[in-house]
Formats: structure tokens, sequence, C-alpha cells
């Protein structure tokens, strides 16, 4: 039940910032650090969260709000945000891929508790990857590295509609 109600507060947040901008968009920048908020200080969040302002249709912001809901609990539960010693890196820019621009957004962690190699198995995992598939248009990768967790996510977005 928490779990649920985590997603549902996960997408309602994402809601309040969409109604701020008359449902006409949302930014990955924001979506980012409100998320993280609810593990660092105000003040912490620059380093830990670095890429430019980008632009997203309401469909990618409340997609990439469960996403990264999603990657911040596991993070909490089983890796860098569970430790004191672990760090949190979550980048993004933009690629071009078949000559289209795409959103590149990259979660590293590292130095948390030692991880067993592989990729992740669940429910969490299977939501991110078909939330990626289906609502962004994209692919998500998760790899569990001896260091910690990695995520790539990428997924194309509209210019100068
Ligand atoms: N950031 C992480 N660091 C270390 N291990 C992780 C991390 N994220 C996931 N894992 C491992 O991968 C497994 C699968 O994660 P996933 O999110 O799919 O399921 P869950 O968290 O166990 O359950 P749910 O997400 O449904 O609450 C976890 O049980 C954990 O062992
Ligand atoms: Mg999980």
């Amino acid at each position: 039940r928490d779990r649920f109600i985590g997603r549902i507060q996960a997408l309602a947040r994402a809601h309040d910032q969409l109604l701020e901008t008359d449902w006409q968009s949302a930014d990955l920048a924001i979506l980012v650090k409100t998320t993280l908020l609810a593990y660092y200080r105000d003040d912490e969040i620059d380093r830990v969260a670095d890429g430019p302002p980008m632009p997203l249709t309401p469909r990618q912001g409340l997609g990439l709000a469960l996403i990264l809901h999603e990657l911040a609990t596991n993070a909490s539960k089983y890796g860098a945000l569970s430790t004191d010693d672990g760090t949190l890196r979550v980048t993004w820019d933009e690629m071009q891929v078949d000559g289209r621009p795409h959103v590149r957004l990259s979660w590293r962690e590292s130095d948390g508790p030692p991880v067993t190699d592989g990729a992740p198995k669940g429910f969490g995992t299977k939501l991110i990857k078909r939330v990626c598939a289906y609502e962004l248009e994209g692919s998500a990768e998760l790899d569990l590295a001896p260091e910690g967790l990695t995520a790539e996510i990428v997924f194309p977005i509209s210019k100068g509609e």
C-alpha cells in the first residue's frame, strides 16, 4: 500500500507542476530536483543534479515523474541513498539520434552498499522500462555494477512546436 501511495504522490507532484503552466509543459530539471528534495537539502541539490532546463510534454512529464520516483525509492532502499557514504549524480543533456533531438538522462550511484551484479528485476524496474517505452517512446538501460546502480534513459523530444 505504501508503495502504491508513493507512486500516486509522485504523479500528484507532476500534476502540480503542470497546473502551474496551464497544463502546457513540465520541465525535466524541476522534476529531478523536486524528486531529490525528499533526500537532500535545498542547497545540496545542484551538486547532485546537473543539466539544462528541458521542456517536456505533459505526458513525458508524468512518465518521468514515475520513473524518477522508482529510481529514488530504490536508491533509498538498496543503493546510494541508503547510506551516508553513497553518492548520486543525475545529469541530462540533449543529443541527436537519427537526426532527431533526444534527451539522455543519466542516473549514477556510487559508494553505496555492496551491490549484486546484473540487471535489477522487480515490479519497479518493469514499470521504469514500460513507462519509458510506452509514454516516452524511448528506452531505459538499468545496470547494477559493483560501484552502484546506473540507469540511462533516452527519449525523443519535439522542439519548436
Ligand atoms: N539503486 C539500487 N541499488 C542496489 N540495488 C538495487 C537498486 N535498485 C534496485 N536494486 C535491486 O534490484 C531489485 C529490483 O528492484 P525493483 O525496483 O524492480 O523491485 P523492488 O524495489 O524490489 O520492488 P518495488 O519496486 O515493486 O517496490 C531490488 O530488489 C534490489 O535488489
Ligand atoms: Mg523498487
